[in-house]
């Protein structure tokens, strides 16, 4: 006999998820509070599941769908997104439910059945936009292309009021909390916002834009339910969510600057700290020291959210940067974020072209470099830290003129 239990969540939908309390790595993105993949029930005269779980635990999905209803009661399958998270239970869901059809986006089709090749014929594209009636369930589809992939959808419960967003609106926290206000606020705070950092930041002109289309549809949104994380209820948690989004997605200039960084024999540690000095002799800007040996390239991802500057620092090794360094840029790069002031420094011995390598790369992520980059040979003297010291004041200084 089973423990696992679905959750209510409205009269007539059941979250029917599974917790990941060990996840600690999404595609490179560490999450420190591993994670929840969020299936929904939709009950009525045809029971509709709404997304799946990652494989391994589809089991446990299924217990919790046992305690609502038999399996075979479920009539069909909507896939918002194929990403494998969500889609990786699908086939095995198709052969003990056997539904008589799955929905998913155009794009969608083709993503499932280039995930799975051996589906059955039961896929169903369905346009954005488009509204559908099963049994007396009243469902409509908002596309959502590349939010965060190109099939990416939500399924808007029309009934009930319910927003199946997929990963809009989530984060990883494995909780046994469902709903968003039995969750400490600093926690979902810095998790949505890490989440919003580290997937959906290269794509806010398209976050903005969806917000326009939501708000032409005039829907009566009165409870949004991610794929990851808790469930946003209450009006003002989601207003609050929805918030957030918008903030982030602007990409605005912060009384914040990161110094990350990593170091050899403490030459570049010793720079960093100089450059949080001058910082923190303007007042009102926080210098934010970053160390990569202590620090994830997602943390690093998170705080460029809320900053105005990214400083960073590596010795040379190999003619090359340090490896973390590398790492940090490659990640940093794909994610896209605007609207940052910066400068590279560090120590080297015989040949400096980590500080070369370093402004290149940050002029490839358009980062508006002030002054020059600053270089110690082996250890800074004095004069090199005067000099890390006045480029974090003047860096500072010039965030203040631009919030
Ligand atoms: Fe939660 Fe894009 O997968």
């Amino acid at each position: 006999m089973s423990n696992l239990q679905a959750i209510k969540i409205t009269d007539r939908v059941y979250w029917v998820g599974a917790i990941d309390w060990a996840l600690r790595d999404f595609h490179g993105y560490h999450t420190s509070k591993g994670s929840t993949y969020n299936a929904y029930l939709i009950l009525g005269e045809e029971p509709i599941l709404v997304d799946t779980v990652k494989g391994p635990f589809v089991s446990e999905m299924i217990e919790r769908i046992k305690s609502v209803i038999p399996l075979e009661k479920i009539q069909y399958i909507i896939s918002n997104h194929a990403e494998m998270d969500h889609s990786s239970g699908l086939p095995e869901m198709i052969q003990l439910a056997s539904p008589k059809k799955i929905f998913t986006s155009q794009a969608g089709v083709q993503a499932l059945r280039d995930h799975f090749h051996q589906l059955p014929d039961i896929l169903c594209k369905v346009a954005n936009g488009e509204t559908l009636t099963l049994g007396n369930t009243n469902l409509k589809f908002i596309a959502t292309k590349m939010l965060h992939w190109p099939e990416s959808m939500f399924t808007y419960f029309a009934d009930e009021g319910v927003l199946f967003s997929q990963d809009a609106f989530g984060m990883h926290l494995a909780t046994q909390e469902i709903f968003a206000e039995h969750n400490d606020p600093a926690t979902l705070y810095r998790e949505a916002g890490t989440y919003f950092a580290n997937i959906l930041l290269p794509y806010s002109p398209l976050v903005l834009q969806l917000f326009k289309n939501i708000e032409a549809l005039n829907l009566s949104i009165q409870l949004v339910a991610p794929v990851h994380g808790p469930i946003w209820r209450k009006t003002e948690d989601i207003q609050k969510i929805f918030s957030w989004w918008k903030k982030w997605a602007e990409q605005k200039i912060y009384p914040k600057v990161v110094i990350a960084y990593d170091t050899m024999w403490q030459s570049t540690a010793k720079m960093a700290i100089a450059i949080a000095d001058g910082v923190i002799q303007e007042p009102g800007i926080t210098p934010l020291v970053m160390p990569l040996s202590s620090n994830e390239r997602s943390s690093v991802a998170f705080e460029l959210l809320e900053a105005g500057a990214l400083l960073l620092g590596s010795p040379t090794l190999n003619q090359q940067t340090l490896p973390s360094i590398a790492d940090l840029i490659c990640y940093l790069k794909g994610l896209k974020r605007k609207n940052l002031f910066g400068q590279c420094f560090g120590s080297y011995g015989w040949g400096a072209e980590s500080i070369t390598i370093l402004k290149e790369e940050m002029q490839k992520m358009f980062i508006t470099l002030i002054d020059d980059p600053i270089k110690a040979r082996y250890v800074p003297t004095s004069d090199v830290l005067s000099t890390c010291s006045i480029l974090g004041k003047k860096i500072a200084k010039l965030i203040k003129t631009k919030i």
